[in-house]
């Protein structure tokens, strides 16, 4: 049977950056391919760059060499205003420290991320219904994030990155601030958009309990993966 084309395809891909007159290779040279409908994990020790992997794969920055392919979108060749419209429509993020706007609702919330993405109006508040049901918030659709636990925070974070269905959800250490209960329910929420509403996800974690449920992990060490 053909294989489903990926969604993201990281091909030799190297970074470095230049501090106090030196310049440290962070990336060096790096293959990965995502394919549709995946639960990706992404290990490694603090500082071995995997912020920065996502940073390139969310199309925030660029790589030094190599090729970062979203779909048909040469991300590396692509400007900035090109990738940010592409992220915009079809990639979410969702950051180790929430990220909500503090003065909004959880229904607020994931209502501006459908305005900014562009998807009429008409269609927002099914929208933001079901993704906000999807993680458990049914009952807490009009509180405010200081009115919200870490977990629940968390979890007003993922229905605000999958509202404008995006084919990519890039999480950055999503659970680090959490429990290991609150870990858990994030993690079951992953696996079921994974699921329910066509995603790939692509996650880093520190957590060793959390990477079986992981179609594959990667482990970044010096600058390249190895085997986890
Ligand atoms: N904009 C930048 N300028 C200079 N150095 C940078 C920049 N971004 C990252 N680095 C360096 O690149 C290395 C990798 O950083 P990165 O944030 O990707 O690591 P990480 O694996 O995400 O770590 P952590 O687990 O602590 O989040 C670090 O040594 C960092 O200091
Ligand atoms: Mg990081």
């Amino acid at each position: 049977m053909e294989q489903e084309k990926p969604i993201l395809t990281v091909s030799r891909v190297e970074r470095s950056f230049q501090t106090g007159g030196r310049t440290i290779h962070v990336l060096k040279g790096l293959d990965m391919e995502l394919r549709p409908r995946q639960l990706i994990m992404l290990r490694g020790r603090s500082g071995s760059g995997k912020t920065t992997l996502m940073n390139l794969m969310g199309g925030l920055d660029q790589p030094d060499r190599g090729e970062i392919w979203f779909r048909d979108c040469p991300f590396h060749e692509w400007n900035d205003d090109r990738r940010t419209e592409v992220r915009r429509r079809q990639i979410g993020f969702i950051f180790q420290s929430y990220a909500l706007m503090p003065l909004l609702s959880a229904w607020e919330n994931v209502e501006l991320a459908l305005r900014m993405a562009g998807v009429p109006r008409a269609e927002w508040k099914p929208r933001v219904q079901h993704c906000l049901e999807l993680v458990g918030l049914g009952k807490r659709m009009h509180h405010r994030p200081f009115e919200l636990s870490g977990g629940e925070q968390q979890r007003v974070a993922i229905a605000k990155a999958i509202a404008h269905r995006p084919t990519l959800l890039l999480a950055d250490e999503p659970t680090a601030e959490l429990d290991s209960q609150m870990g858990a329910q994030v993690m079951a929420v992953f696996q079921d958009i994974v699921a329910t509403e066509q995603v790939t996800i692509c996650m880093t974690t520190h957590d060793p309990t959390i990477l079986e449920v992981a179609d594959h992990v990667y482990q970044m060490a010096d600058g390249t993966f190895v085997l986890p």
